[in-house]
């Protein structure tokens, strides 16, 4: 794999997509006014995941999305071996039945994790159109991404803590499109040949990394990225924020290229049930 190159902000849409077509993956300069949301959120998240269990076991919910989850929820190959971080998300579809049950402390994340999930979405949007210009889809279907079904996620990691040579095992996500960024190292990503490319991460890098549902949009002709998660014994905490972009489950999803790869594949049931694959409840119209 080639040492990942970091897209400066006067690239054009049209080159980062061409981009992430050829290798599945980018890594861009985040723009200035997300990072000051970025460092407000990671600024903040320490405060709430310091809190004692049970207290923020009050900001988790049964079968949603959203709210907190601790160690033993989350995993990524096998429910034997949970992802060894806590995390706390935000999705705009549940929000009408979340937001009056937060505790103080988990509103002032929420409301954080709300602000950056709105200010991503004209640059998912910009690097999804362009992505089906490539393919001549453009036209096929305007409103194929949603911030409604899109999840935002801050997860918290204390690696010092643990044994284990990887904190989350290696898998592929399960939408259109994650966009991360992290405050330290830790995120490796995974070569066809198994090989591992650690990336660095900062408030300043947002790695794009294309999902299961942009490959089969694709018909594969995008690889959707593995990626897995190192732990450095000599980091005390970690902080990593997460946004899944995803498909709107309310209209149907129509391929971009058809081959045996996605024929006949329902790509909005995918969408809903992918969620269950992490140990997470599936995607709600509510
Ligand atoms: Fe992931």
């Amino acid at each position: 794999m080639q040492p990942p190159v970091l897209i400066k902000n006067r690239s054009s849409y049209k080159r980062l997509a061409e981009i992430i077509d050829a290798q599945g993956f980018a890594l861009i300069e985040t723009p200035r006014e997300i990072t000051k949301i970025i460092s407000t959120i990671f600024a903040v998240a320490p405060t709430f995941f310091n809190q004692s269990p049970a207290r923020k076991m009050e900001d988790g919910f049964c079968n949603l999305a959203s709210g907190y989850r601790g160690i033993g929820t989350e995993f990524s190959i096998s429910n034997q071996r949970y992802d060894l971080l806590e995390s706390f998300s935000y999705l705009a579809v549940e929000e009408p039945i979340v937001r009056s049950g937060l505790s103080d402390s988990a509103m002032i994340l929420y409301n954080l994790l709300k602000k950056y999930t709105s200010s991503l979405e004209r640059l998912i949007d910009r690097v999804i159109s362009n992505l089906a210009r490539v393919y001549g889809a453009e036209t096929k279907q305007l409103d194929l991404f949603s911030t409604r079904y899109s999840p935002t996620q801050i997860n918290y990691y204390e690696p010092y803590q643990y044994r284990r040579r990887v904190l989350v095992d290696p898998h592929e996500d399960g939408v259109l499109l994650t966009a991360l960024v992290a405050d330290c190292p830790g995120l490796e990503i995974l070569g066809l040949r198994g090989e591992c490319t650690p990336i660095e991460c900062s408030c300043n890098t947002t790695v794009l990394m294309a999902g299961e549902l942009l490959a089969l949009l694709t018909g594969y002709s995008i690889s959707p990225i593995r990626h897995r998660v190192r732990r450095y014994s000599n980091q005390k905490s970690r902080l990593s924020l997460v946004h899944f972009a995803n498909v709107n489950i309310d209209t149907p999803v129509f391929p971009w290229l058809v081959n045996d790869q996605n024929r006949n594949i329902d790509i909005v049931a995918k969408a809903i049930n992918n969620p269950t694959r992490f140990g997470l409840p599936p995607l709600n119209r509510q």
